[in-house]
């Protein structure tokens, strides 16, 4: 029963993904919440049940036509990975298993594959020094990480542990009221967020003024710093946008690096979709001296085909990471040594996905220079639409692309903001074409995320095409 349901689950996966990638179906073909619950029989199902395999099976069809479909070429919008068609394995395996790996004896595959990719990603930084890929130990001095659920959890998680360095009676006393947080202007809102969920307060972040593209200024970041000691504050640490969330572009890191250890001040990167570049040949330029963080996140769920969620928080010094939450519980933390290594002691969640074992997997299906070829290619896919964009006229593109991620706007008929929201949702409404939009230094852009390994030069001719015929429409 079990596998013959599985088996035309798969079917239907198939068929769903053969369509989308063939454009046979829109990329979203959003409906309302009631029309949607209509459609699935939730009331009904719910009380009665799936009535068989068939009844079952509907729910799944009825479901996936009501989705986003990522793997369509015209799929552009958010930052959220097009998965390799079998990346959902894990989820299937840890679903029926259900192993979370926050545990080591609740799951020691997952666990061990967590620890492998973290020693992965921990090389890549330059962190693992010379250290084996098999060495799962956790020891103070040496770099360590774990998997979180989501680039905030993982930001947060970090801010808990510089907090910890520079306060560490906070954890029990609450806060003193002279820390705060120095970073662009532009840093992503799970930052202001984690300061507020600590505590601190969003005040206690200090924003270092940003370039016309939203980049942070270097010669400000030092008159930031002389603010937050004339006003009798501490730093706990500096944050790097590596890349920025609206433009994709990347905050100087080797400079702010270079300041934090004169400065001895804790040096954050969020590399929640940036950091992916340092598995890029081309790619790793833009995140030159990523090392000299203190702490650095990673989402997996971005970049690196890796569906939702799967970002790991990494630390130069496992001192620091086992720093961040002081506390013990008598059933889970032991003191005494146990087999394999848990990561529960240092994350947000009790109870966690077996993230590793999704990570490692996507990496295994192609091998690991094919994940690498995929972020350099999609890195140079923005630069050749910002080529295009600047052969046609009307099209203004504020800024050359560092990642993915480009941000422009179409101006033929008007240069109003609400212009480019109303080109945005018409497009989106007409289901040619899912991309999204965002405000920059003020004025608001349609924006593309390029992370579709089928999405070629050609769809983006056709995008083009595709605005000039809706703003002529609208006009
Ligand atoms: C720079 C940056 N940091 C943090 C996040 C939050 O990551 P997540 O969506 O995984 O919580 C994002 C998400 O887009 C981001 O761009």
């Amino acid at each position: 029963m079990t596998e013959a349901i599985i088996a035309q689950v798969g079917q239907l996966l198939e068929q769903h993904l053969k369509n989308s990638k063939a454009k046979k179906t829109p990329a979203l073909n959003q409906q309302a919440p009631e029309i949607i619950a209509q459609e699935l029989l939730l009331k009904e199902r719910i009380k009665e049940g799936f009535q068989g395999q068939d009844d079952l099976l509907a729910f799944v069809k009825t479901y996936l036509t009501h989705t986003n479909h990522l793997s369509h070429p015209h799929y552009m919008g958010h930052q959220v990975a097009v998965p390799h068609d079998l990346s959902g394995i894990p989820e299937l395996i840890h679903g029926t298993i259900n192993n979370p790996s926050s545990l080591y004896e609740m799951g020691p595959a997952g666990g061990t594959c967590e620890g492998f990719m973290i020693n992965w990603m921990l090389e890549k930084i330059g962190w693992l020094e010379g250290r084996d890929d098999y060495d799962f130990h956790f020891t103070p001095g040496k770099a360590s990480g774990v998997l979180t659920h989501g680039g905030s959890v993982a930001n947060l998680t970090a801010l808990a542990a510089a907090r910890a360095a520079i306060a560490p009676d906070a954890w029990t006393d609450g806060n003193p009221n002279d820390l705060v947080v120095i970073g662009a202007a532009s840093a992503h809102y799970s930052i202001a967020r984690a300061l507020s969920i600590l505590g601190l307060g969003k005040k206690a972040f200090y924003p270092v003024a940003v370039d016309e593209n939203e980049v942070l200024l270097m010669e400000d970041l030092p008159r930031v710093y002389a603010k937050a000691m004339a006003d009798g504050k501490r730093v706990m640490c500096v944050v790097a946008n590596a890349c920025a969330t609206s433009t994709g572009l990347f905050d100087p890191i080797d400079a702010m690096g270079d300041f934090c250890q004169e400065n001895n001040l804790w040096f954050h990167v969020d590399g929640a979709h940036g950091a992916a570049a340092l598995a890029g040949p081309q790619s790793k330029q833009y995140v030159k001296g990523i090392e000299k963080a203190r702490s650095l996140i990673w989402d997996a769920h971005k970049m690196m085909r890796v569906p939702a969620l799967c970002t790991a928080v990494l630390f130069r010094d496992f001192k620091d990471q086992a720093a961040a939450f002081q506390q013990k519980g008598s059933y889970v933390f032991h003191d005494t040594e146990v087999v394999g290594m848990d990561s529960m002691p240092y994350t947000i969640e009790c109870t966690k996905s077996a993230l590793g074992t999704k990570l490692f997997w996507t990496f295994a299906l192609e091998g690991e220079a094919k994940i690498g070829e995929f972020i350099d290619q999609s890195f140079q896919l923005a630069k050749d639409f910002h080529a295009l964009l600047n052969e046609e006229e009307d099209f203004t593109t504020p800024y050359f692309p560092q990642s993915n991620i480009l941000c422009f706007r179409y101006e033929k008929f008007s240069c109003e903001d609400d212009f480019q929201k109303l080109l945005r949702y018409t497009i989106i409404n007409e289901k040619r074409f899912y991309l999204t939009s965002c405000e920059m230094n003020g004025q608001r852009y349609l924006r593309v995320v390029l992370l579709n390994p089928k999405t070629t030069i050609e769809h983006l001719k056709y995008l083009v095409e595709e605005i000039k015929k809706t703003a002529l429409f609208l006009n």
